[in-house]
């Protein structure tokens, strides 16, 4: 991910007193929505990886409410993955393992983590380049167990558009922060689950102009 990203790219402060633990704001308008929108989609029971779980309030919040699926958070900065487990820890959920490093945009880390049930990947795709979205998406897909599914959230162009002005404000500025990266067409994105093998169940509108692409793996 660049490092010259707009600071409202990723924005996570840590409180005073707070420890480890760092607080999205973003994510914390976020989490009810997604956590009921994995309610729906996600199997009862197996293994669930985040990738790129930031803070870890929605790790947390998806552990609680899917207290069948063992989740296993991921990150690639070690201050995000401390907060992690400082999160999970406070919430002493039986079914949060601790984090571990992961690259999602690294070429071989699929066959390492196979066996998931589930994996969710929130607001990353528009922060790295299409060739490492692509990447990305390869690589939870092999990670994948057959039947498994994989929730991708975030901002999206839709068929080629921007749909808001919000929205083409910050793809603008992620543009102009790194011109590899920004916004993914769900176009591309069609287009790239499909190549990886994996069927779109549902693309799911979410607030704040989010979409969700909800795929599955063959059984
Ligand atoms: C915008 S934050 C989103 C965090 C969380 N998913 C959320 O929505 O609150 C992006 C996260 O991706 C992580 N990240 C950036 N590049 C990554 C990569 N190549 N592989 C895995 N995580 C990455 C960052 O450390 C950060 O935690």
């Amino acid at each position: 991910m660049s490092d010259k990203l707009p600071s409202s790219a990723s924005v996570a402060h840590a409180d005073a007193d707070a420890g480890p633990k760092l607080f999205a704001p973003a994510a914390a308008r976020n989490v009810a929505d997604i956590t009921a929108l994995l309610q729906t989609h996600a199997p009862k029971s197996g293994r669930a990886m985040e990738v790129a779980s930031g803070t870890g309030q929605h790790v947390v919040s998806f552990a609680g409410a899917m207290p069948r699926l063992h989740w296993q958070p991921t990150d690639i900065d070690p201050a995000r993955r401390a907060s992690i487990d400082a999160h999970a820890a406070e919430a002493g959920l039986p079914n949060v393992a601790r984090a571990i490093t992961l690259d999602a945009t690294a070429a071989d880390w699929g066959e390492r983590h196979a066996g998931q049930d589930l994996i969710v990947l929130i607001n990353l795709l528009h922060l790295i380049s299409a060739p490492a979205a692509l990447c990305a998406i390869n690589e939870m897909a092999v990670a994948l167990s057959p039947g498994g599914k994989l929730v991708c959230y975030g901002p999206f162009k839709r068929n080629g558009q921007l749909t808001s002005a919000g929205d083409a404000r910050f793809d603008a500025e992620l543009r102009t922060a790194d011109p590899e990266i920004g916004y993914k067409d769900s176009l591309d994105m069609r287009g790239w689950l499909g190549n990886a093998g994996l069927t779109i169940i549902a693309e799911v509108d979410m607030p704040a102009n989010n979409l969700a692409f909800i795929a599955g793996k063959p059984a």
